[in-house]
Parts: C-alpha cells; sequence; structure tokens
C-alpha cells in the first residue's frame, strides 16, 4: 500500500511580536495539516521591534502547547525554506479586504517562483480579526493596555522595551 503523505505547511512572518491573532491562525492551521512549520523572517525588510531571537523565542513559548507546530528562523527566500520542509501549503492569515491586494501580489509571486507552493488565506476569528502587531505596538508605546492583544510575556517584554 502506498504510504499517506504527509500535509505540511509553512506560517511564515516577521512576527513582531506575536499576537494572539497569530496564536489563533497557528491553531487552525495545526488542525488542517500534520505538520506546521512557523517560519519567523530573519531579515524582514522593515525594522523590527524586536530581534529574530526575542521573535523565536516568544513565538516557541506562545506555541509551546500545539501539538504539529515547529518554530523555525528563515533567511533568503521564503519559498526555499518551503523546498526544505517539503511543504506544500502556505498559511497567510487575512482579516480585511485591505490586507488583500499585497497578500495576493506575494502569493502570486511565492507561486511563479515555486509553482508547488500554494497560498492557503486562513481567517483570524471575530475576536482576534482588528489586531494587527504594528497596532499593538503604537497601543504599547503610547501606555495603552495590550493584555488582551498578547500573551503576558510578550506585554512585559514590550513594556519594558518602550518604556
Ligand atoms: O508578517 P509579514 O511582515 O507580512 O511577513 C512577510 C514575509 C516575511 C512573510 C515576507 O516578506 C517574506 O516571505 N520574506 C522573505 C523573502 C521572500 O521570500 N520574499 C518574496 C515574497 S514574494
Amino acid at each position: 500500500m502506498k504510504s499517506l503523505q504527509k500535509r505540511i505547511a509553512i506560517y511564515p512572518g516577521s512576527f513582531d511580536p506575536v499576537t494572539f491573532g497569530h496564536i489563533d491562525i497557528i491553531r487552525t492551521a495545526a488542525k488542517m495539516f500534520d505538520k506546521v512549520y512557523v517560519a519567523i523572517a530573519n531579515n524582514t525588510g522593515k525594522k523590527p521591534l524586536f530581534n529574530s531571537q526575542e521573535r523565536l523565542a516568544f513565538m516557541k513559548q506562545a506555541t509551546k502547547s500545539i501539538s504539529g507546530v515547529k518554530v523555525e528562523m528563515f533567511n533568503g527566500l521564503i519559498v526555499n525554506f518551503a523546498r526544505k520542509k517539503s511543504a506544500r501549503a502556505m498559511i497567510r492569515g487575512i482579516r480585511a479586504v485591505s490586507d488583500f491586494d499585497y497578500e495576493f501580489q506575494m502569493a502570486l509571486a511565492n507561486q511563479k517562483l515555486e509553482g508547488e507552493i500554494h497560498t492557503v488565506f486562513v481567517m483570524p476569528s471575530e475576536d482576534h480579526f482588528y489586531i494587527s502587531s504594528r497596532l499593538i505596538k503604537e497601543i504599547a508605546q503610547f501606555g495603552g493596555d495590550v493584555s488582551r492583544f498578547v500573551p503576558p510575556f510578550v506585554e512585559s517584554k514590550l513594556r519594558k522595551k518602550l518604556s
């Protein structure tokens, strides 16, 4: 009998920092795939608040109880990372129509680079729809309460970093 192929997905991003919205998407992806590699971009193109080691550590802690999930850092093109992991799916969270332009462009470019890897858009639950790492950093910067948006260990580091 032919052995069943494992369904492997990657979930790339800068995760600066990880939010409950990201965790929600990872939980959904872990139900859909046998293995999900959360891929933390080392070079994001933006100047991150948290360095890659900090973002990696946050994500590992945030996902340690979700089975089938592994967190790794990547450099260079995401399609190369996906190929190395034998992934056929790339997860991206999509919240609003405003996300779509950028996500659509990226999905098409990635598909041109590697036709065997398909982007799968996952919607966060209603509770997390409006969360973004950018907004959370802004709220924290001005002393707002971000405990509803990020795990406690991220919240305390945010406060320290921005104080
Ligand atoms: O969370 P972000 O910042 O929207 O994530 C974007 C990310 C890191 C997934 C994207 O910039 C990326 O894949 N970078 C790696 C370089 C690459 O492959 N670029 C081509 C994408 S079409």
